[in-house]
């Protein structure tokens, strides 16, 4: 079924009838469709299923390609970046014509859909917009991180269950927090594995985040904890290249006052949530997602 939708993907992409665009999209590398599965599970195997999930997927690749050029990233899903390999000019245009074509086809769905993925659109601007404001400087304001993190990722994944749940005719709200909490749990399990697994495992530089900028979670914890010195230490390092002792240094005082598992302990709360209000409503392979999401190590 998930052939089904890289198809239609691909179709919608051809329409456009230019085959420079075409060969930058049969470049990209592909993720682990997560939105696209949602859909499918939520709203069954229906045309109107597929090319939801069809357009919900331009709409997330093109979010990367620009945030890519946004965070200056030369590699994606273990392969060079559109921005690295054709320039960032070549990777804001290929988003914006996935993300418009994307809308192109969302305005033939029912308007309340049509809504619920357009606005989702305007958050995760905003919360990339946030991210960047939050990155200039060394930040550890648990709320606005998680403000940003809703938005910017977590919007998404829940304007995806909700809209798949009013195609399918079932409660959208339920879904919607659903969506809400895989995502922010999905985003904090990210920002541990920046922290926890290899260049190799992760696709993508280790240890990146704090190096570009961002003070995610285990970050903000720690420097809860830390006393001046500590805290003096960790903010030098802020934004800037890490030694390899210094990445060292950062790991083994998270381990050593539990910020990684704090951290992972709230993305595990909120996964649960999420996993009982499926089992509510009988939805188990839904419930499993959120579990397996959890508990992924890249
Ligand atoms: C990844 O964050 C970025 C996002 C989830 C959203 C980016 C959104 C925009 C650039 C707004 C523009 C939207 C469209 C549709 C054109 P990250 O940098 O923390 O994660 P990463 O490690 O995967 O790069
Ligand atoms: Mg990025």
């Amino acid at each position: 079924m998930l052939e089904r939708v890289e198809s239609l993907m691909r179709e919608y992409v051809k329409e456009l009838s230019n085959d420079e665009i075409y060969k930058l999209f049969e470049a990209l590398p592909h993720g682990k469709r997560l939105r696209a599965k949602l859909v499918l599970k939520i709203a069954g195997e229906s045309d109107d299923a597929v090319r939801l999930a069809a357009i919900i997927e331009m709409i997330h690749a093109a979010s990367l390609l620009h945030d890519d050029v946004i965070d200056d990233a030369m590699v994606r899903r273990g392969v060079a970046s559109l921005n690295a390999t054709e320039g960032s000019k070549q990777a804001v245009m290929m988003g914006d014509i996935l993300y418009s074509k994307g809308f192109e086809e969302l305005v033939g769905f029912e308007r309340r859909i049509a809504k619920a993925v357009a606005s989702a659109v305007t958050q995760l601007s905003i919360g990339e917009m946030m991210d960047v404001r939050l990155s200039k400087s060394f930040q550890p304001d648990s709320d606005a991180y998680m403000q940003m993190v809703y938005q910017k990722t977590a919007a998404l994944i829940e304007a995806t269950a909700s809209s798949a749940a009013m195609l399918a005719g079932k409660e959208a709200h339920i879904y919607g927090v659903y969506g809400r909490n895989l995502g922010i749990a999905f985003q904090i399990v990210d920002d541990i594995l920046d922290i926890t697994q290899s260049s190799e495992q992760l696709g993508k530089p280790a240890m990146h985040d704090y190096e570009e900028g961002k003070t995610t979670l285990p970050y903000i914890y720690l420097y809860e904890v830390l006393d001046e010195d500590g805290k003096r230490r960790l903010k030098s390092l802020h934004g800037k290249k890490l030694s390899i002792d210094e990445k060292e240094w950062i790991k083994s005082q998270m381990q050593e006052c539990g910020a990684l598992q704090k951290a992972y302990l709230y993305a595990r709360e909120l996964g649960d949530e999420a996993v009982s209000l499926m089992r509510g409503a009988g939805e188990d392979s839904l419930a499993e997602i959120v579990t397996a999401m959890i508990e992924r190590d890249f």
